[in-house]
């Protein structure tokens, strides 16, 4: 069974990355069969700053491997490294109903938020399709946000399938629960586009700056909290602490005497904490620059060996050869 999931270079990566995308396709490689790609050709939809591209790609690769992505037992690549994506993408186009791409949600966020559109940002879902189906997957590890896009890909390859004989494999998207949807600091969805993320790797100072002027009510401390559940921070520590830690947090928050304060200083804590041995290992792979590059280099002769040979199969299914 193949898993596989990508992740824009479009900005640094937050815990909603991590919680949504990152912790479960790590959590799958040790089953194996796992593919796991920087989606550079994606990021271009929204980002237009050529060295921002190149260095975030090559901080993302850094994050996945220091949370412990191991490229022995699975195929990292960017993903314009297998270039055939493309054609496939063209290919998938030609299938696809306008009416599908017109109700995306994401691409009716992005235009209601006022982003001009672009072709790329319409045909986004399509190319996300082709990444998906060129690779046989089965499971694809996605935060709650990206559902109707595999969903969309379900659509695609379904037509495709009965139009032009059984070809792709039809995948499933897998969304835990616990952590679809990761609050930002505001409540919202964290996302890079809302200015409200938490990094998993940020400077000491600022994410305690963030985590510390998180906004709270103006009840007193002693006033009990009904609705301690809901509280930001204490939905941010359950991420972070040991289950029994921080539902003694939410007891004492509900029971009143425990000031906000005191609560932001324990999720810093933890949140600083957790990604502790993550920093340390980026900092060693930063230190040898050409061993990324080759993880990539490697991850993608293993990814164009199993996506060449499906790209063939639908070239041939649909007379391209
Ligand atoms: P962003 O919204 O920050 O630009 P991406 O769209 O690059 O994030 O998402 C990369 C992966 O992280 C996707 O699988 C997405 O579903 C997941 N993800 C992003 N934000 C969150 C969040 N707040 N909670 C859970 N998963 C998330
Ligand atoms: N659209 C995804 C996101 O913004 C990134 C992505 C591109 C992706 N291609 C993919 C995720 C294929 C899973 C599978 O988060």
């Amino acid at each position: 069974m193949r898993t596989l999931t990508g992740i824009q270079p479009s900005g640094q990566l937050h815990i909603g990355n991590y919680f949504g995308a990152m912790r479960p396709a790590i959590d799958a490689q040790a089953a194996g069969d796992c593919f796991y790609f920087i989606a550079d050709y994606h990021s271009m939809t929204s980002l237009t700053d050529a060295g921002q591209r190149r260095a975030n790609t090559r901080d993302v690769a850094l994050d996945w491997l220091a949370c412990g992505l191991d490229p022995k037992q699975c195929v990292l690549w960017r993903q314009s490294d297998v270039p055939g994506v493309t054609e496939l993408s063209w290919i998938l186009g030609t299938l696809t109903p306008m009416g599908l791409l017109e109700r995306a949600h994401s691409y009716k966020d992005k235009t209601a938020k006022g982003i001009s559109p672009n072709f790329g940002l319409f045909a986004y879902p399509v190319l996300m399709a082709a990444d998906i189906l060129m690779f046989d997957t089965h499971v694809v590890p996605v935060g709650r946000d990206q559902k109707q896009h595999v969903e969309m890909t379900r659509d695609i390859a379904i037509k495709f399938n009965q139009h032009y004989g059984e070809t792709f494999v039809v995948p499933e998207p897998r969304i835990r629960d616990d952590v679809a949807a990761v609050p930002g600091l505001d409540g919202q969805k964290m996302s890079k586009s809302y200015g409200n993320t938490l990094e998993i790797f940020g400077e000491e100072k600022a994410l305690r700056k963030k985590v510390m002027g998180l906004v709270m009510d103006s009840r007193t401390p002693q006033e009990p909290k009904p609705d301690a559940d809901k509280n930001l921070a204490i939905q941010l520590l359950k991420l972070f602490a040991p289950a029994d830690v921080a539902a003694d947090f939410e007891h004492r928050l509900r029971a009143g005497g425990l000031g906000y304060g005191d609560l932001k200083k324990a999720l810093f804590e933890h949140y600083w904490n957790y990604f502790a041995p993550a920093r340390v290992k980026r900092a060693e792979l930063a230190a040898s620059p050409d061993y990324v590059e080759q993880v990539l280099r490697d991850g993608a002769r293993r990814a164009q060996a199993v996506g060449g040979a499906v790209l063939q199969r639908a070239r041939r299914a649909c007379g391209l050869e």
